[in-house]
């Protein structure tokens, strides 16, 4: 099969991965990064014009157009190459929504009565009952601008000064027009999980439960990043977690998707919170989350781009992967010193090699090549997979093997996975 995957980062990276572990798949990637490229042939188009990819599909012959991202799906990339006759995993724009408009994914929740937080949505027209409805809500406070905010769109106000300033702050264009249409709700207590669902538009396959760790610093200290490493399986997730999860929420999302119109075909990424053994949604994205994917990829065996093929197409296969028996994974991201915030960038990176040989994955996110070497350039510079027979041994793997890897400035947490060392039995009900 000819598969073109759209993206640059680690998340890219690991889906390249495990799309050519079947020999005979032929990989194009576009934007890419020098990992990527060790496995995929650079496709050299401007990903951002969907005519320009039709085309090299066209011309290249390609099967099925597998898209990272969550940019391309909202502005309807799936549409486009599917009116071409182009098979494509992701989602259509309608049904992008669920991560492209936080006001729509909560009433669509709420139609369908999916657990989430209590909420209420308000417009710039009517910012004095906003900051009527925040004095009437016990602290903390969360708010959300309406839109894509390339994760930043999210704020937990400590005290209702602090939410007040920052309604004011998205209504004033914060983040631009996606904060025209604000989400005020509820603080949930508990703990989080990813769970990603390929999806055909009604029949899905779930694959292992993880968890982020999005703070900069140890113990969930500092501002928020795109994620600073994951682990899977999660523990909090247990079987008896993953049938109340697939009935109350997987089944009824689907269901009023294709209910209403806008069957989901793609990966559908449930982010929950989880507490006194009930699982209720935070967000939903529309596509496989970085770095969750970086661990869970590496815990597949079987034929992964049938999965996908097989979702893109409206008839999933279910025996395509299974789950690698009795195996952990835990990705450790290597950052710039500075990030989230600024950082210097262009610094040599040494130990890919090693790394590899003792037993890592090494998925490439911020790097790029200079003279003949890969050299950092971004905030998260790389992610070091590890995995073991027990969640100790994955997260000892990952950390001997991000050892081995050197740059200038090189930053990393050192508690990636503790969370799931850490939780009680009584928890794992
Ligand atoms: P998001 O950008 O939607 O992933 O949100 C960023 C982070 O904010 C989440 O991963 C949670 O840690 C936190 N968060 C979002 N909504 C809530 C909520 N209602 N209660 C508690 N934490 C939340
Ligand atoms: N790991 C969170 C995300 O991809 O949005």
């Amino acid at each position: 099969m000819k598969i073109l995957v759209i993206g640059s980062g680690g998340r890219e990276h690991a889906l390249v991965s495990a799309l050519g572990k079947t020999g005979n798949n032929i990989i194009y990637a576009t934007p890419g990064n020098p990992g990527i490229f060790e496995l995929a042939t650079e496709a050299n188009i401007n990903s951002a014009h969907f005519d320009e990819v039709a085309v090299f599909c066209k011309t290249y012959g390609v099967d099925m157009v597998v898209i990272g991202p969550e940019q391309p799906l909202a502005d309807g990339i799936s549409d486009y190459l599917q009116k071409k006759g182009i098979a494509v995993f992701g989602p259509s724009e309608m049904a992008a929504r669920l991560e492209s408009s936080k006001a729509f994914a909560k009433a669509f929740m709420v139609r369908h009565g999916i657990p989430t937080a209590k909420y209420k949505e308000f417009y710039k027209s009517n910012v004095d009952e906003a900051d009527r409805f925040i004095d009437a809500l016990p602290t903390p406070i969360v708010l959300k601008a309406d839109g894509l905010a390339a994760g930043k769109g999210v704020i937990i106000a400590e005290t209702h000064t602090e939410a007040h300033d920052s309604l004011h702050e998205m209504f004033n264009g914060q983040f631009s027009t996606a904060g025209d249409t604000i989400v005020i709700e509820e603080f949930l207590e508990g703990e989080e999980a990813s769970v990603f669902v390929v999806c055909d538009g009604m029949d899905f396959v779930v694959l292992p439960a993880a968890q982020d760790h999005k703070r900069i610093f140890d113990g969930d200290k500092g501002p928020n990043t795109g994620g600073m490493g994951a682990y899977s399986p999660a523990p909090i997730v247990s079987p008896s977690m993953r049938d109340k999860i697939v009935n109350k929420i997987i089944r009824p999302t689907l269901k009023g998707m294709k209910d209403e119109n806008m069957p989901f075909v793609g990966c559908l990424f449930v982010g929950l919170m989880i507490k006194d053994g009930e699982p209720k949604v935070i967000e939903f994205n529309v596509r496989f989350g970085d770095p969750e994917t970086e661990a869970v990829l590496t815990l597949l065996d079987g034929d992964f781009s049938q999965l996908l093929y097989s979702a893109a197409k409206g008839k999933i296969n279910k025996s395509a992967v299974s789950v690698i028996r009795d195996t952990y994974a835990c990705c450790v991201i290597l950052a710039s010193n500075g990030y989230p915030g600024t950082y210097n960038k262009g610094y040599e990176i040494s130990g890919i090699g090693e790394a590899y040989a003792h037993g890592g994955e090494i998925f490439q996110a911020g790097t790029k090549f200079f003279n003949g070497t890969i050299v950092t350039s971004g905030g998260r510079v790389l992610g070091v997979t590890g995995r073991g027979k027990t969640l100790q041994s994955a997260i000892d793997k990952a950390y001997e093997c991000a050892d081995l890897i050197k740059f200038e400035g090189k930053y990393n947490r050192t508690d990636i996975g503790k969370k799931g060392l850490n939780l009680k039995e009584t928890e794992r009900k």
